[in-house]
């Protein structure tokens, strides 16, 4: 009904918009071409429009505009034949050049008698009708006829052609089963914004599902589990879900939607996991794990202990399983998973450890390097690459292995200065589990925080390479890992429109990005999303928050969102803002000890935000430098410290992204200030949640530098005091004036005998450093 209402109406915004205004084009063309010369006027599509193929075309180049068509068949009733009389007006011309760089390169002149195209290969032509369609009104995008709109297209000459040649996106099917539908929904957005990629994970611990015919429990058995975990993973007690749910895909189905990807300029990439997260192959074949089993389905997230067993059986069922695989799909690339999988069960069995003496190997990291690399071996011999996660280099990486770089970038500049490629994937760039907006309203999500912008900003180039080295980044990709995306339209949320800002990350080289014109972009893309029927996240329009150093003030507070031009008004008093309350014009002054902020954003005089309520504990460590760093000298920790002192206390369950989350050994933390500050107080503001074996350190100790070099101690808190204060450390003084202070953490470590948790390692989360 919504849709509906909302074609009617655009429809007759476009109608006014015809009849009453000059045309002034406009281009929002995401990712935004190479190059754009506007020009004046426009070409409009009607009945008599045709498509001609120029001398030396190939007519498979026609299928490269099925889309464009099917659009102007549907949407504008116009169909578009080919037809090669030759004519100077009203028809798009195809135009061979061989000169062009890339298979993907084109040339698009725009002028009101004719639309010209030049290209080298399909794949070429098949990106200039993608922005073609992208420059027609957004109601191309529709499912029904609409009529009264001029189906016609801005001038303009561009030249394009993308920075890399891999540009991915995945999906995760196993925690979450989408069906052939949806897989064939996501590849139509895949190719609509010039993504070439679909890294499809089809194998995890929560199921399996692509049929192997040699192997059939493993979709019999594999592709279903009996319950599901409820909630987030770091909740407690446990809750189940005891519905029964699951799916796989046959050969044939799969098969039909490697087909459909080709049409559209996309490469599957098949994903199957070895030798970690496994629980569902080893629930179906439990001879091909180290214990025997017996093993179910997995019904939680995480990480589990019981691996492929690296005996031979397991290397002729695996390589039988890679024959199917390798079969099926045409693609190069076969991913073979290779992340988090724990040693326990190698370090204790008989084979596994005959193997590492047989092969002279001297740990299980390089018993998980002789896996991969068998693997790479086997693949090789049937003409494919192997693609794998970042740990494949613990342990010595396989010789012609591609990393995929997920743990930061470290991964992928160790590859790339090996001489291995490289697809660059960091968690806190690229993966869209993680929040897009820090608005408790959010649905559950994995933790972290990914808004648009932060995609948009990483910079797929590292500055550590050299120009040489560059040449192995092939490119970049993002992760949808499903645990917390139980329905379509969840995973639709947290994907749209983040996934603008990939395409355009991978689509253009550094210096011709742009946040301002991007975000200028996205709302026309909403509108196309509307028509598509697709589940996008208003989080673009709403607040952020952020603490900032003043040099007046001290400490002032400010708001943004990711949409460009909107309005904010907000309240400090506690009432609900509204289209009256005070205009947010900088930075609002905060001195009090907490300030409890609500804001809305507002586009012509239209709430355009979910609200905003933020509590702000306003102290002096707010956006100073803050190192958290091991004894090894590694900074570390899921997001890098910066929410440390934010000035937002952290929520539970503990994986939202208010906490910082560490789990590695003794470590300090210390804030640099700006300039001199006179303190007070101390507090070390940590969780401990033993249920889920989350303990606050053993022993916090605080010191200061009044020169900036040497520190002195003021004080120690034990783990015990912290537990009976809800994980707070805190220490006070008289007034001292200095340039540091540090925190010197003594983590808490494997969990005793008489706490839950028992033999564990523990996780230290920490929300928030206050200094007074
Ligand atoms: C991963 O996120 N475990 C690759
Ligand atoms: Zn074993």
């Amino acid at each position: 009904m919504r849709l509906k209402k909302y074609t009617y109406l655009t429809a007759l915004l476009f109608l006014i918009a015809s009849f009453s205004f000059a045309q002034k084009n406009e281009y929002n063309i995401i990712p935004a071409p190479l190059n754009l010369k506007p020009s004046k006027g426009i070409f409009i599509f009607n009945e008599a429009t045709s498509l001609q193929l120029g001398k030396g075309v190939s007519p498979e180049v026609e299928n490269a505009f099925f889309i464009l068509k099917d659009r102007l068949n549907t949407a504008a009733g116009l169909m578009i034949t080919a037809n090669n009389t030759a004519r100077s007006k009203n028809v798009i011309i195809c135009r061979q050049n061989n000169s062009l760089e890339k298979k993907e390169s084109y040339i698009l002149n725009i002028t009101p008698a004719k639309i010209e195209i030049e290209a080298r290969e399909p794949a070429g032509f098949f990106y200039a009708a993608q922005t073609l369609r992208q420059l027609l009104p957004v109601t191309i995008e529709s499912k029904d006829l609409v009529s009264n709109i001029k189906w016609s297209v801005p001038c303009c000459r561009i030249e394009d052609s993308p920075v890399f040649s891999y540009r991915g996106l995945h999906l995760d099917v196993c925690r979450n089963f989408a069906s052939l539908d949806e897989v064939k929904t996501y590849i139509d957005q895949i190719a609509l914004l010039k993504l070439n990629i679909f890294h499809w994970h089809l194998t995890d611990d929560q199921g399996w599902r692509i049929e192997i015919r040699k192997y059939p429990k493993l979709t019999e058995m594999g592709a279903f589990r009996d319950r599901t975990m409820k909630g987030h993973h770091n909740d407690y007690p446990r809750q189940w879900d005891n519905t029964r749910t699951g799916g796989y895909y046959t050969q044939e189905e799969i098969k039909e939607v490697i087909a459909y990807a080709a049409e559209r300029f996309v490469t599957i990439i098949p994903e199957i996991e070895m030798p970690g997260h496994a629980t569902a192959a080893l629930a179906s074949y439990p001879e091909y794990s180290c214990s025997g089993g017996p093993f179910e389905v997995e019904g939680r997230w995480g990480v589990f202990n019981d691996v492929f067993c690296t005996r031979e059986e397991t290397f002729d069922f695996l390589e039988d399983v890679l024959d199917e695989v390798a079969g099926l799909f045409p693609s190069e690339y076969i991913h073979i998973g290779g992340d988090e999988c724990p040693k326990v069960r190698w370090k204790r069995c008989h084979a596994c450890q005959e193997r590492m003496k047989e092969e002279g190997l001297k740990d299980e990291h390089e018993l998980q390097s002789y896996f991969v690399r068998r693997m790479e071996k086997y693949l090789k011999g049937k003409g494919k690459k192997i693609i794998g996660w970042d740990e494949i280099l613990e342990g010595g990486l396989a010789p012609d292995a591609t990393v995929m770089s997920w743990r930061g970038i470290a991964g992928g500049i160790a590859a790339a200065r090996q001489g291995n490629d490289v697809i660059m994937t960091p968690s806190e760039a690229m993966y869209f589990d993680f929040y897009q907006s820090r608005l408790p309203s959010q649905p559950l999500a994995i933790g972290g925080y990914v808004p648009l912008e932060k995609v948009y900003a990483y910079k797929a180039m590292p500055d550590e390479l050299t120009e040489d080295q560059y040449k192995h980044i092939l490119g970049i990709q993002a992760n949808v890992w499903t645990e917390y995306m139980p329905t379509r339209a969840q995973r639709e949320y947290m994907i749209f429109p983040r996934v603008a800002a990939l395409a355009e990350v991978a689509w253009l080289p550094e210096a011709k990005k742009n946040y301002k014109r991007f975000s200028s972009d996205i709302p026309s893309l909403m509108q196309r999303y509307s028509y598509m029927g697709l589940n996008y996240s208003d989080a673009f329009y709403s607040i952020i928050g952020n603490t900032v150093p003043d040099k007046e003030t001290g400490l002032k507070l400010e708001l943004s969102t990711s949409a460009p031009g909107m309005q904010i008004r907000y309240t400090v008093d506690g009432t609900e803002p509204t289209i009256e309350s005070p205009l947010y014009t900088g930075g609002i002054p905060v001195s009090d000890k907490e300030i409890v902020v609500k804001a809305i954003s507002l586009k012509d005089g239209k709430i355009m935000s979910p609200p905003y309520n933020q509590t702000f504990i306003v102290n002096k460590a707010a956006g100073q430098q803050i190192i958290f760093e091991d004894a090894q000298g590694n900074i570390s920790g899921q997001n890098g410290g910066g929410n440390l002192t934010d000035c937002i206390m952290g929520k539970f369950p503990l994986g939202r992204f208010d906490w910082f989350s560490y789990a590695g050994s003794d470590a300090t933390v210390t804030i640099v200030f700006d300039k001199p500050k006179t303190i007070s107080e101390l507090i070390f503001s940590s969780a401990n949640q033993n249920n889920v074996y989350v303990y606050s350190p053993r022993n916090i100790e605080f010191f200061i530098s009044e020169d900036g070099g040497t520190f002195r101690s003021i004080g120690n808190v034990k783990h015990e005091q912290m537990a009976a204060a809800d994980g707070k450390a805190e220490v006070t003084t008289s007034p001292l004036t200095v340039k540091k202070v540090k925190m010197a953490i003594s983590m808490y470590g494997v969990v005793p005998k008489d706490k839950i948790g028992a033999g564990n390692p523990s996780a230290l989360f920490v929300d928030e450093i206050i200094v007074r």
